[in-house]
């Protein structure tokens, strides 16, 4: 077994959502240690979740920039930093440890502008680091299992696409959601983008993930709808893809009943898919003469590429955190193949900084059609 990397944190300091469940997840697997951090910007709470991980005093930073910095001199400094603070800090986070050389895993969305992205892509080309960025529901065995199935041509050449996430929690004037909603909110700390930026990004990489199609052109509506709100809760997107393909997106925070419903309908010349990652376990494809498969993350019928990183047999439910600590593990095992001199391209099964990118391109496309008037405009 190879020896286990060592990793930091900024993010995931006291009441914070995301960066504990990245630490479960990358635990699922031992395959890495957290061993420095930089949890919030206010130093006592950075040292309290420090004392509450077993994080060593010395490696609880004040800032991202002292971390990055302290820990690209160490000769036992970390192999990779995961990145959990909200959007705002994203892209000056990531800059300051692809600047120290350090490998990055940040969450979605990668960061503000398409400069920024731009800026990070070239970055971590210049560099030759790796960068993952944490799109948790492609890591979904049944969703590699789709997005194998498509490749092979087994749908035929895929027709439509109708994909949505809505959610309900935020659907009351008054009530913003507690410390993870108000930042949502926030133009200043969101970068003037809400629901499309948190839950519109998720559909576009789902999408291209799971049918290998590319935006050609979009025609956004994007509303605010609950009163009291500034920034966008309810989003529909017409898209064209390359190839002639058509796609329908909604993305919604006032949808009462949901919860975290991702879903994608696929219609191809030969069959369809249906996908919703509340119901992560199983996937249902209809083929042209009706008949009806259902295939499950545990049986025999999954594509071999996605069977291989479920853990448990079927019967025993996988879910979010598995999914997660399935993009960490080709993320860990391409750093382990960096190290040893062995890496090469294909081994890279996790979504990346360009797709990243393509998502912070298709949020500026979508503000700038309905800025307009709700107009078609080219990616
Ligand atoms: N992949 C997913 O499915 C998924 C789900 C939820 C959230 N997210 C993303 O994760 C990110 C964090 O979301 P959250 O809901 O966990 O937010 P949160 O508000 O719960 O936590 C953010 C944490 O970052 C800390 N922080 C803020 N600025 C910092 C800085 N400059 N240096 C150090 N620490 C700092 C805060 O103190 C807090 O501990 C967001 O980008 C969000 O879009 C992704």
């Amino acid at each position: 077994m190879a020896k286990k990397l060592l990793y930091g944190m900024v993010g995931g300091g006291p009441g914070s959502f995301i960066g504990d469940a990245h630490r479960r997840s990358i635990n699922l697997d031992g395959q890495a240690e957290l061993v420095a951090g930089c949890f919030s910007r206010t130093p006592e709470k950075c040292l309290q979740t420090g004392k509450e991980l077993g994080i060593a005093k010395d490696r609880c930073y004040a800032s991202f920039e002292e971390m990055a910095k302290a820990e690209a001199a160490r000769a036992d400094g970390i192999d990779f930093v995961v990145v959990v603070t909200p959007n705002v800090s994203h892209y000056p986070v990531c800059k300051a440890f692809l600047e120290a050389g350090i490998n990055v895993s940040c969450d979605k969305p990668l960061c503000l502008t398409v400069e920024e992205a731009e800026d990070l892509v070239r970055l971590t080309e210049e560099k030759g680091l790796l960068f993952m960025v944490t799109y948790t529901y492609m890591g979904h065995v049944t969703a590699k299992h789709i997005r194998q199935y498509i490749r092979e041509g087994k749908l035929g050449k895929v027709r439509t696409v109708m994909a949505e996430y809505p959610q309900g929690w935020l659907a009351y004037e008054g009530e913003w959601g507690g410390k993870q909603g108000e930042w949502r909110c926030d133009p200043e700390q969101s970068g003037g983008v809400n629901c499309l930026g948190d839950l519109g990004t998720h559909v576009e990489n789902a999408v291209a993930t799971l049918t290998g199609l590319k935006i050609k052109r979009l025609l956004a509506k994007m509303d605010v709808v609950v009163p009291g709100r500034v920034l966008d809760d309810n989003d529909v997107i017409l898209v064209e893809f390359e190839g002639g393909a058509t796609g329908a997106y909604w993305t919604s925070q006032f949808a009462i009943g949901h919860d975290n419903d991702l879903a994608v309908r696929i219609y191809g010349e030969d069959g369809s898919i249906e996908w919703n990652q509340v119901d992560c376990e199983k996937v249902k494809m209809v083929m042209r003469d009706g008949t009806t498969i259902e295939r499950h993350r545990g049986n025999a019928g999954i594509e071999p590429e996605a069977a291989k990183y479920g853990r448990l047999p079927s019967g025993h439910t996988e879910g979010w955190l598995e999914a997660m600590g399935n993009l960490y593990r080709s993320f860990i095992e391409c750093i382990h193949a960096k190290k040893a001199g062995t890496f090469t391209e294909d081994l890279i099964d996790f979504p990346t900084v360009v797709d990243g990118a393509e998502g912070v391109k298709f949020v500026h496309a979508c503000l700038k059609s309905n800025a307009a008037g709700n107009v078609w405009v080219d990616l």
